[in-house]
């Protein structure tokens, strides 16, 4: 799956199935689970991860300060919340190897959005009940104070595309240990009557003038094209176990666009911003919503690059609105894959123009300033040279013309090119879509993260590239093509998070 269309794969299943286990109980629904907290399929879950990070080669490309998994395939961020003085952070994860498979919820904390603390694996498949991956969703607090995530339940021996349930859990206060309701699913394809929702999943939960509603992905002719839509739906009651189904809030203009998958919907300096990963790059739309139809003023692109897909959101309370996404591409077979953009942050401003940041929390990371540049005039371009492929670059170039960054140079290896040329940015040769006058300033925020490179440009436009990282010495170099390009800024190495 991850971002690929292709009905549910199957995987040969290594767990041994028990028995349909419903615990009777006169407790109310929620506290009636299919196998409360099944404590066995997570234990054996985290010693596999165990075993394989124990076997991790110190490897030059595994990022070092972008949260991952302790070992391990991860793809999707589910459900980030900040609850109790954390920041939660849940995942698509496979125990079990390096690719795709046996989807669980991988779960961590942080205090400050950059040092990240494992925790127990949060959602397993509960395989008594049929049930065979866990996929992507949402967390909230309940109205009764009680943690609840909301999923796409996947069925063994049925595809993904076909068939799927959105299902509850409900969890303690730590948000640690998690029970699934006997009364699931939550939501059943029942709900649309007669339209046929192929590919329903990846529910995201959203309030609007008090009413909780959620979003949810999907198609409505089998993945053919030209009916990739969002559905919206609300609650019944403050349980959030009982759904009416409003209608289509969104379908994409594009016919080439066979489905969405892991919309997100929210509002954002008085506009409503639909975020949606189309099995291509990351599509936002900026608009307006009136309780069922979304419509749409302004879109682009949340991220220029393959390499980043199926992001996902929450606030905090900062009043700030930060979104993460799913880091791809690398290569496989090395016992892990996958990481988390840095945290960004996202505004509106008054032209309905988006803008994303790294949280200001990542300058925690600055171990040294290695390189400040003021006024600098570049004449036949500056080398630095770097100890760590761990850096942050932030500069100016006064004149954006004509000027860039050249990472990762060795002896052999000419590196990653970012340049800003006659209106153009290219990251690795790949064009962006910055649109910048002859004599306007580039910006550019750069964090290199061994194999994982996130360019920030003019706070407008991100590009996330997986490039071969040398392991240590190697050079960075700014240069210009012009004689008068004057720079600003510093460059700083930066420590690890594990
Ligand atoms: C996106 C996705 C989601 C799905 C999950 C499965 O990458 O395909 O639609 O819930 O991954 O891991």
């Amino acid at each position: 799956m991850g971002g690929f269309y292709a009905p549910c794969m199957k995987f040969g299943s290594i767990f041994s199935c028990g028995l349909l286990s419903f615990l009777v109980s006169s407790a109310p629904a929620e506290n009636t689970a299919i196998k409360p907290y099944d404590s066995e399929a997570i234990a054996r879950a985290m010693a596999s991860d165990k075993a394989a990070s124990e076997k991790l080669k110190s490897d030059p490309q595994r990022p070092a300060y972008h949260f991952l998994p302790p070992a391990n395939w991860m793809n999707d961020p589910n459900g980030p919340i900040q609850h109790n003085g954390y920041y939660h952070m849940f995942y698509q994860h496979n125990p079990y190897g390096d690719g795709w498979g046996h989807m669980h919820w991988g779960h961590a904390r942080s205090r400050d959005l950059v040092h990240w603390e494992h925790l127990p694996i949060a959602l397993w498949p509960s395989l008594e009940a049929g049930e065979e991956h866990v996929f992507s969703g949402c967390s909230t607090i309940r109205a009764d104070g009680k943690p609840v995530i909301i999923y796409t339940s996947v069925k063994e021996g049925k595809s993904a595309t076909d068939f799927a349930e959105q299902w509850l859990a409900v969890g303690d206060e730590e948000l640690i240990k998690w029970q699934k309701p006997t009364s699931n699913p939550a939501l059943s394809d029942t709900l649309h009557g007669a339209t046929k929702v192929w590919d329903w999943r990846d529910p995201f939960l959203f309030n609007y003038q008090g009413d909780d509603f959620l979003v949810l992905g999907g198609n409505l002719n089998h993945g053919k094209g030209g009916e990739g839509v969002v559905n919206l739906y609300k609650a019944k009651d403050s349980t959030l176990m009982n759904w009416e189904y409003v209608g289509i809030l969104f379908k994409h203009p594009d016919p080439k666009v066979v489905n969405i998958e892991c919309p997100n919907f929210f509002e954002l300096n008085g506009k409503w911003m639909l975020v949606i990963s189309p099995h291509r790059r990351v599509e936002y739309f900026i608009g307006n919503f009136d309780g069922k139809k979304f419509t749409s003023e302004k879109q682009g692109l949340m991220d220029e690059s393959d390499s980043y897909y199926a992001p996902n959101c929450t606030t905090d309370d900062k009043g700030r609105r930060l979104m993460w996404g799913w880091v791809r591409g690398f290569k496989g077979g090395q016992g892990w894959n996958g990481c988390l953009t840095l945290p960004r942050e996202l505004r509106i401003d008054e032209q309905g123009k988006l803008w994303q940041r790294p949280v200001k929390e990542m300058s925690a990371l600055r171990e040294k300033k290695v390189f400040e540049a003021k006024d600098l005039v570049l004449k036949e371009g500056k080398k630095i040279e770097c100890k760590t492929p761990q850096l942050e670059i932030e500069l100016t170039f006064v004149s954006g013309n004509d000027s860039g960054i050249r990472l990762f140079i060795t002896e052999k290896n000419p590196g990653l090119e970012i340049f800003y040329s006659n209106g153009e940015l290219k990251v690795g040769g790949q064009k962006s879509t910055l649109e910048l006058g002859p004599n306007d300033p580039l910006n550019l925020h750069v964090f290199v993260d061994r194999s994982v490179v996130e360019v920030y440009a003019n706070g407008k436009s991100c590009i996330t590239k997986v490039h071969e990282s040398p392991a240590t010495d190697f050079a960075l170099e700014l240069y210009s093509l012009e004689k008068t390009s004057i720079v600003n800024g510093s460059v700083y190495e930066l420590n690890g998070i594990w």
